[in-house]
């Protein structure tokens, strides 16, 4: 009976079930009604006083241990069981988050800075709500001109003459800033939003974006205008884009010009975006006009400069081609998604 018992111990001490069926074999085995245990019991009965003074001990031992390993055992399954390994597996990659991207007017934006700012210009900005001699005035309008009209601006207080204030309707207005509370050399570009009195559509709205350019020293000539203005192309759409300036008319440019390059969309083949002309317009420049000048402060006999500037919106669409400029101030999470950039 002994060695018999010996036997058991050492199987129960070496059993490691591989699944719930095969602990339950193991019951059935030793525990059961039909078990083994049962059986060393009855056989137990049979054995005389001497020995049921010796084994009854043992055999007590015995049982508590096959019980013992069968709970240790169940526990260990039914916790697997309820709560599996591979549901909490700890080299699985964790989750990631997604990280937001740029406007496209700030995309826009920066590149444009970063182009100037290699040619040694700085970045100022001004107030967006302005009064009449810096948005007008002292940019040489005429008192009759019809930008000053209701139609155009967005009037905050209408006084008499220069008691007026007005969003500004372009960023012209920070070269006045500018010039009057410095003195020259000036190489600054101004990026901002400006409004004008518009209903709004795809091809209008009543806010855009600017960035204006302006450059003012000694011997600034009209050349020097058309080489930065071609150098600054060549970088934002790339070498071989053509540059042309019309003849045109601003009240703070003397002489004045627009500038067209040739399409970025169709490379001048002709498309919807350049209306099959093969250019599209971006900016207006010219030289400062000496009265602007005089008007802050700045002796236009000894000073020149150039000046320009760009509606941003148009710059962006002849990147990434978007069709419609309400698109840019309504905040779509799938428009503004588009454009990932690696600049966080
Ligand atoms: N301010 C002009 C506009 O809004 C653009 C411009 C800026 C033209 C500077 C010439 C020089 O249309």
């Amino acid at each position: 009976m002994q060695a018999q018992i010996d036997q058991y111990t050492n199987e129960i001490n070496a059993f490691s079930p591989a699944n719930a069926d095969e602990l339950e074999a193991f019951r059935i085995k030793f525990l059961g009604t039909k078990g083994l245990i049962k059986d060393l019991f009855e056989e137990f009965k049979t054995v005389g006083p001497e020995e049921k003074r010796v084994f009854g001990k043992v055999l007590n031992q015995f049982k508590q241990l096959a019980e013992a390993k069968y709970s240790e055992l169940k526990e260990g399954l039914t916790s697997e069981t309820v709560n599996p390994k591979s549901e909490i597996d700890l080299t699985l990659p964790g989750d990631g988050f997604e990280i937001g991207s740029r406007h496209p007017l700030s995309l826009v934006r920066n590149e444009i800075i970063d182009i100037f700012k290699r040619l040694g210009f700085v970045v100022a900005e001004g107030p967006e709500i302005e009064d009449d001699w810096h948005n007008f005035s002292a940019l040489n309008f005429p008192e009759e001109h019809p930008a000053r009209d209701m139609q155009d601006t967005f009037f905050i207080r209408k006084g008499e003459g220069t008691d007026d204030i007005a969003l500004r309707t372009h960023t012209s207005s920070v070269q006045v800033r500018m010039m009057e509370q410095g003195k020259p050399p000036f190489r600054a570009i101004m990026p901002g939003r400006v409004y004008r009195n518009e209903a709004i559509s795809a091809r209008a709205h009543c806010f855009f974006h600017q960035v204006e350019g302006l450059y003012v020293d000694e011997n600034v000539s009209f050349s020097d205008l058309k080489q930065t203005l071609y150098h600054f192309v060549q970088e934002l759409y790339g070498e071989g884009t053509q540059v042309r300036f019309r003849p045109s008319y601003f009240p703070f440019t003397e002489p004045s010009a627009e500038m067209d390059i040739s399409c970025t969309i169709c490379k001048g083949a002709g498309c919807n975006m350049c209306k099959y002309s093969g250019w599209v317009e971006i900016l207006g420049c010219g030289m400062v006009d000496p009265n602007v000048l005089e008007n802050c402060g700045i002796d236009s006999k000894k000073y020149t400069g150039f000046a320009f500037g760009m509606g941003m919106e148009r710059i962006a669409n002849l990147k990434y081609v978007i069709r419609d400029l309400r698109l840019f101030s309504e905040n779509d999470v799938r428009f503004l998604k588009q454009f990932q950039s690696e600049i966080i």
